[in-house]
C-alpha cells in the first residue's frame, strides 16, 4: 500500500512547515526501540495514581492529544514515548481530502492561541489502515480513531460513510469518536432534521458492533459553538442509543475578546480558535454538558489546556479524560509530563484519586 504523500507541501517557514518538521523529527527519532526508550527517559512520567479505566479501556493517564495533530495515525507510538495517555488521531475520511487552500494554521502569540481552517485534511481511510497496522494485539498504545464523511459526499450517502470507516478501523482502534461537524453544516444548509440522522448513523454502527466479539466505544464531538438545541439534541442521542460518551470541546469561531491586534486578525482571517482562549468556553460547556446528564456518561473534555492546573479544573468539573493540541505546541515536548507530575501531587494531597473529594 503506498504511503500518502502530500504533492504541495507546505512552506517550511510557515506555521504548518514546521509542525509538520517537528513531527517529522519526532517520528525519526523514534522510530527505533532505543529512540522512544530514551523519548520515555526524559519525558515519562508513570504513577499508577494516574492510571484511569474509562469506557472499558485502561489508560496510563488521563491525558491525551486530541484530533488534528497525529491525522493519519504516523506517530501514536512516538506520542506514547513523550508521555502521553492516548493519542485521538483523525479527522480519517473514506477517501483522501487536501483540506482547504494554504495557509490555514496561525499562531496568535498574544493570546496563546492557534488559529485553523486546514478543513480535514487526511490521507484516507486506506492509508490510516496502512498505519494502524503495524500496531501489535498486545500494544500498550492507547489510540482512538477521529471518524467523519467526506465533505463532497451528500448526505443521502453520509451513514455509509460513517459505517465504513467503522467497519475498517474497527480492530485497530480502542475507541471511536463521529466527527459530526461537516454532517451538522450540511443538514443546517438543507434544513434536514439533525436528531433522525445521528439516530441513524447510531443505529448502523451499533448494529455492526452487536456482531462483534470486541466492544469498541463510541463517542461524539460536541463544540462550543454550537446552540443549546442542537447540544441537546446529542444528548439525547447519547441517552437514547448505545453512544458510549461525549468529547466536549473544539475550536471556536467566536474571535470576541482576543487580544491580537486587529491587523494581525485581519491577516489571519477566519478560522475556529483554540488554546487559551477556548478554556472558559470549554469548561462552561462541559458544565452544562454534565447537569443535562441523568448519570455518569464518559466525557472527554478537549479546549483550552494551557498549563496543568487547567487538567485537574476539567477532571474536577466532570472530565474523565482531557485531550490537549495548541498547549503542547506552545509548552513543548515536556508538557504531558508536567500534567502528570502535577495530577500525581494532587492525587497523593487527596489521599490516592486525580477525581475530586466527595
Ligand atoms: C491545526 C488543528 C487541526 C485540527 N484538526 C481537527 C480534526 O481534524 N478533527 C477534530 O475533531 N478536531 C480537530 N482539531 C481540534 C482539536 O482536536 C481540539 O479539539 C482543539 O484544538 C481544542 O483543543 P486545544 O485548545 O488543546 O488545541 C484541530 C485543531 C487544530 C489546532
Amino acid at each position: 500500500m503506498p504511503r500518502f504523500s502530500l504533492r504541495n507541501h507546505p512552506s517550511i517557514f510557515s506555521m504548518e512547515g514546521k509542525h509538520r518538521l517537528r513531527l517529522w523529527v519526532l517520528g525519526r527519532v523514534g522510530s527505533s526501540r532505543f529512540g522512544r526508550w530514551l523519548l520515555t527517559k526524559c519525558y515519562s512520567y508513570e504513577d499508577s495514581l494516574l492510571e484511569r479505566e474509562i469506557f472499558g479501556v485502561s489508560f496510563p493517564n488521563p491525558v491525551g492529544i486530541a484530533a488534528g495533530f497525529d491525522v493519519d495515525g504516523r506517530y501514536y507510538r512516538q506520542l506514547r514515548s513523550l508521555g502521553w495517555g492516548f493519542v485521538e488521531i483523525g479527522t480519517l475520511t473514506p477517501k483522501p481530502q487536501t483540506g482547504n487552500a494554504r495557509p490555514r494554521f496561525f499562531r496568535l502569540k498574544a493570546d496563546r492561541a492557534l488559529l485553523n481552517r486546514v478543513g480535514f485534511e487526511n490521507g484516507g481511510l486506506d492509508n490510516a489502515l496502512y498505519n494502524l497496522r503495524r500496531r501489535g494485539e498486545q500494544s500498550s498504545e492507547r489510540v482512538g480513531a477521529n471518524i467523519a464523511k467526506n465533505t463532497l459526499t451528500d448526505l443521502d450517502s453520509a451513514v455509509r460513510d460513517y459505517l465504513k470507516m467503522f467497519r475498517n478501523l474497527y480492530q485497530y482502534v480502542n475507541y471511536f469518536t463521529l466527527n459530526i461537524e461537516p454532517l451538522i453544516d450540511q443538514l443546517t444548509m438543507e434544513g434536514a432534521d439533525k436528531k433522525q440522522m445521528l439516530l441513524a448513523i447510531m443505529e448502523a454502527l451499533v448494529d455492526f458492533r452487536r456482531g462483534q466479539t470486541d466492544y469498541c466505544p463510541i463517542l461524539m464531538k460536541v463544540s462550543p459553538d454550537w446552540d443549546k438545541e442542537l447540544v441537546d439534541s446529542v444528548i439525547e442521542v447519547l441517552i437514547e442509543t448505545q453512544l458510549d460518551g461525549l468529547v466536549v470541546g473544539a475550536p471556536t469561531y467566536n474571535h470576541e475578546g482576543l487580544k491580537s491586534s486587529p491587523r494581525r486578525l485581519h491577516k489571519v482571517g477566519e478560522g475556529g480558535v483554540s488554546g487559551e482562549p477556548l478554556f472558559p468556553h470549554t469548561l462552561e460547556l462541559l458544565k452544562y454538558v454534565k447537569s443535562r446528564l441523568p448519570g455518569h456518561y464518559p466525557l472527554i473534555a478537549s479546549g483550552g489546556v494551557m498549563r496543568p492546573e487547567d487538567v485537574q479544573t476539567l477532571l474536577d468539573a466532570g472530565a474523565d479524560l482531557v485531550q490537549i493540541y495548541t498547549g503542547l505546541i506552545y509548552n513543548g515536548a515536556g508538557f504531558a509530563k508536567r500534567i502528570c507530575q502535577h495530577l500525581a501531587m494532587i492525587a497523593h494531597h487527596r489521599k490516592g484519586s486525580i477525581s475530586p473529594l466527595t
